[in-house]
C-alpha cells in the first residue's frame, strides 16, 4: 500500500507556466511513489467568485484537459471534482461544528485574501471556513501528505489542529496528520517580476501560441540597472535570466556569463528565451490538441466522463469514512 497524498487546485482561470512548473510537473512525479487524489476544487473556487460563476463549469473542465496534457494520469490518480463527492460538505459541517472561531480567524491567509482579492466580497460566512473546508478534503481521503505551496502551510497547520481536537472529543484515532509536501521548485515570477498571477495580467498560459510566448516575452522586465546594450548585467537579477535557469538548465551558465559580460543584450536574451519556451511547451499543446481533436461533437463529454469516473472512485473512500467519523459521534 503506498500513501495517499490529496492536492486541489482552484478552477479560476487557465493555467500558465507558474502552474506547470510549481504544481503539475511536482504532481505528476508523485503519481510513482503515491497513491495519489487530484480535486478540482470548485467549492473552494465558489467561495471567491461566487458572485460569477459563469465560467466556473468551463473553467473546471479546461483545467483536467490540462492536467492530462501535462501527464496526470487518470487510470493511475483519482482525478475528480469536488462537487461531484458531496461528503465534502458533510464532513465540512462537522470540523465546523468543532472548530473554535478564533483558529479560523487567525489564519494568516484569511486577513490577506480580505485585502488581496480586490473586487470580491469575501466577507461571508463561508470564506471564513474556507481553511476548514480543506482540512476536510484532507481528511476525507485520509491522506497522510499533501503538496502545496508554501502559502498554504498555514492551512496544513489547522488541518492538524483540527485532527487532534477531534480525536481527543471522539476519543478514538481516526486519521493520520497530514503533512505538507513542499516543492523544492522555485517561484516562478510573471513577467513584469510580481508573483505570476492572472490578476496581475502578468502570465504566460499554458495554451499560449509560439507567437503568443514571443510577444509575450518581449514585454519581460530585465535587469532594471542595466540600461545600455554594453552596460554588465546582473543575471541573478534578471528575470528572463531566472527562466533561462529553470527551462534551460544545460544553456543557463553560459547566458548568464554572456549576459554579465555584456556580450548578450537583453533584447537577444528574451527572443531567444522565447524559442526555450515555445520548445519545453511544445510537448503540452500536442498533448492538448489531441484531447481536444479527440471526441467530435461533445466538447467537454470526455472530460466530464472521466471525472464521474473519479468522482466514483473517491465517494468510495469518502462515504468509508464518512461511516466511520457519524459513528465516532453518534449521528446517523
Ligand atoms: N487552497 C488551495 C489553493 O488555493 C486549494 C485546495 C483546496 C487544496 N483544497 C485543497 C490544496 C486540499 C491541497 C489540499 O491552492
Amino acid at each position: 500500500m503506498k500513501p495517499r497524498v490529496l492536492s486541489g487546485m482552484r478552477p479560476t482561470g487557465p493555467l500558465h507556466l507558474g502552474h506547470l512548473v510549481g504544481v503539475l510537473h511536482n504532481w505528476t512525479r508523485l503519481q510513482e511513489t503515491y497513491d495519489c487524489c487530484f480535486m478540482v476544487a470548485d467549492y473552494h473556487a465558489l467561495m471567491s467568485e461566487y458572485e460569477h460563476p459563469e465560467r466556473l463549469r468551463e473553467h473546471a473542465y479546461q483545467n483536467v484537459l490540462d492536467w492530462v496534457a501535462c501527464g496526470i494520469d487518470p487510470s493511475r490518480s483519482v482525478v475528480f471534482r469536488q462537487s461531484d463527492v458531496p461528503e465534502h460538505l458533510e464532513l465540512f459541517a462537522i470540523l465546523a461544528i468543532i472548530t473554535p472561531l478564533g483558529w479560523v480567524e487567525r489564519v494568516p491567509t484569511y486577513k490577506e485574501q480580505l485585502r488581496e482579492l480586490e473586487g470580491r466580497d469575501v466577507t461571508t460566512y463561508g470564506f471564513l471556513g474556507y481553511p476548514v473546508l480543506q482540512a476536510a478534503d484532507i481528511l476525507l481521503y485520509r491522506a497522510q501528505f499533501v503538496p502545496v505551496g508554501e502559502d498554504q502551510l498555514p492551512h496544513l497547520e489547522l488541518a492538524r489542529e483540527i485532527v487532534r481536537r477531534l480525536h481527543a472529543l471522539c476519543k478514538r484515532t481516526l486519521f493520520p496528520e497530514p503533512q505538507a509536501l513542499l516543492t523544492d521548485s522555485p517561484k516562478l515570477l510573471g513577467t513584469d517580476g510580481r508573483k505570476m498571477s492572472k490578476s496581475y495580467g502578468n502570465t504566460i498560459d499554458l495554451s499560449e501560441s509560439p507567437d503568443g510566448i514571443r510577444r509575450i516575452a518581449q514585454t519581460m522586465f530585465t535587469d532594471p540597472t542595466r540600461i545600455k546594450m554594453r552596460d554588465p548585467g546582473h543575471p541573478e537579477r534578471c528575470n528572463v535570466c531566472h527562466y533561462w535557469r529553470l527551462f534551460a538548465p544545460a544553456q543557463h551558465a553560459q547566458v548568464w556569463e554572456e549576459c554579465r559580460t555584456a556580450a548578450r543584450g537583453c533584447a537577444q536574451n528574451k527572443a531567444e528565451l522565447a524559442e526555450v519556451l515555445g520548445r519545453v511547451t511544445e510537448p503540452f499543446r500536442a498533448a492538448r490538441k489531441r484531447l481536444d481533436d479527440s471526441p467530435a461533437g461533445d466538447r467537454y463529454g470526455m472530460v466530464e466522463r472521466l471525472l464521474q469516473e473519479g468522482a466514483r472512485k473517491a465517494r468510495a473512500i469518502a462515504q468509508q469514512t464518512m461511516a466511520d467519523v457519524k459513528a465516532a459521534f453518534g449521528l446517523a
